[in-house]
């Protein structure tokens, strides 16, 4: 005896979702729904028009305050009306409307043909099995983050204070506070300090990294006069200009700006000590600090190796580096440059192609 349309559709939801469908489907397809609902976060509305009204996850009991929804289906039984499906709310993942687009159609449409429905539900299984393992992976993942975060930030505080103290008393010494130092004796001193320039650049860059992705990189702004900040930074970096005998020219207006003044000289540094490692010996480098209208203009130009075109928007990104990775280098520098001049509301731009140098610009808004 062949089954007609409504008995199918019944035999197919109870199939569907493991549950006994009788004719009494108001409640039932509200089991369905809730079947669902643990995997959305946003809000799912059942209504049956004439008997029941129906709110879910506790966001809104007002079935009136839907205004925009995202989805809204009539439940059909028989080619009749006898209840709505509709979603609303801003906050679902891509994830959620796949899933729930699924799930809406399988119950609107329960009277279709059998095939169609076996389909859909072989779709809806892999969506709620898909959706489950991204979940758990995620938690996995988030915890691997933070365990790393939380290490790498202790290792490179703990590595930096022995490196400062390194750099300190060479300093000392190459400035002969205690005694002449013979020609030889300065050159020994003049390496120490550029390997642990080198290995301090790199430790701030892990230890900045790890702020920037355990988000608890803020500012502390403060009025500074640009001269002194830049000129700090040309002093410690100095070592490096000599050793590779840079030509080094400089334009720097004086004005003032309110930024974060370590963070700036960062910015500068990274920017700098890229421009020494990527010039050959005897190069030049140029840089340019100009008052615009409303904002500071800080270059880095240097005649070195240059960058592909198709490179530009690459080297921004952690981690990546343009041909062989030399040494000293971790590819966080322009990710970490761009994030924080993105923090004083800035932008960095690159003009650069092969063999013609390049020049990265700083533009930070003043006020
Ligand atoms: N001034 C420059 N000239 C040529 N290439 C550069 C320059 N600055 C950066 N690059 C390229 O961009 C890549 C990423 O730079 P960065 O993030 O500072 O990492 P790192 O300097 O540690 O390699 C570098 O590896 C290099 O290939
Ligand atoms: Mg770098």
């Amino acid at each position: 005896m062949p089954c007609n349309d409504y008995e199918k559709s019944i035999e197919l939801i109870n199939e569907f979702f493991d549950i006994e469908l009788s004719e009494n489907f108001g409640e039932e397809v509200f089991k369905v729904l809730n079947k669902i609902i643990p995997l959305a976060s946003g809000y799912i509305f059942f209504t049956d028009p004439v008997r029941l009204e129906y709110s879910y996850n506790k966001r809104t009991s007002d079935i009136n305050s839907i205004t925009q929804p995202f989805l809204q289906e009539d439940l059909k039984l028989k080619n009749t009306t006898f209840g709505k499906i509709i979603i609303t709310g801003s906050d679902f993942s891509a994830e959620d409307k796949k899933i729930f687009k699924t799930c809406a159609s399988v119950i609107a449409n329960i009277t279709k043909d059998r095939e169609i429905s076996e389909i859909i539900k072989m779709q809806i299984n892999a969506l709620q099995e898909g959706y489950q393992k991204t979940q758990k992976n995620n938690k996995k993942i988030l915890k691997a983050e933070k365990i790393k975060t939380k290490f790498l930030s202790h290792i490179s505080h703990e590595l930096r204070t022995p490196l400062n103290s390194i750099i300190g008393f060479s300093d000392l010494l190459e400035n002969e506070f205690a005694g002449t130092l013979n020609a030889k004796q300065k050159n020994y001193v003049n390496d120490i300090k550029i390997s642990s320039l080198h290995l301090l650049g790199m430790i701030n860059e892990i230890l900045d990294m790890s702020k920037i992705e355990a988000g608890v990189l803020t500012l502390s702004l403060r009025d500074f006069e640009i001269r002194q900040a830049v000129q700090e930074v040309i002093n410690v970096i100095n070592p490096l200009i000599i050793k590779k005998n840079i030509e080094l020219e400089t334009k720097i207006e004086n004005f003032t700006i309110k930024a974060d003044y370590q963070k700036f000289q960062q910015i500068l540094f990274n920017l700098l000590s890229n421009a020494i490692k990527y010039t050959s010996e005897n190069g030049n480098i140029k840089i340019e600090a100009l008052k615009g209208k409303n904002s500071a203009i800080i270059s880095v130009i240097d005649n070195g190796i240059g960058i592909d075109k198709k490179n530009h928007k690459k080297i921004f990104r952690k981690f990546e580096q343009i041909g062989e990775s030399s040494v000293n280098s971790t590819g966080l520098g322009l990710s970490i440059t761009k994030e924080l001049v993105k923090l004083h509301k800035g932008k960095v731009t690159l003009k650069s192609s092969p063999g013609s140098g390049s020049e990265f610009k700083v533009i930070i808004p003043l006020e």
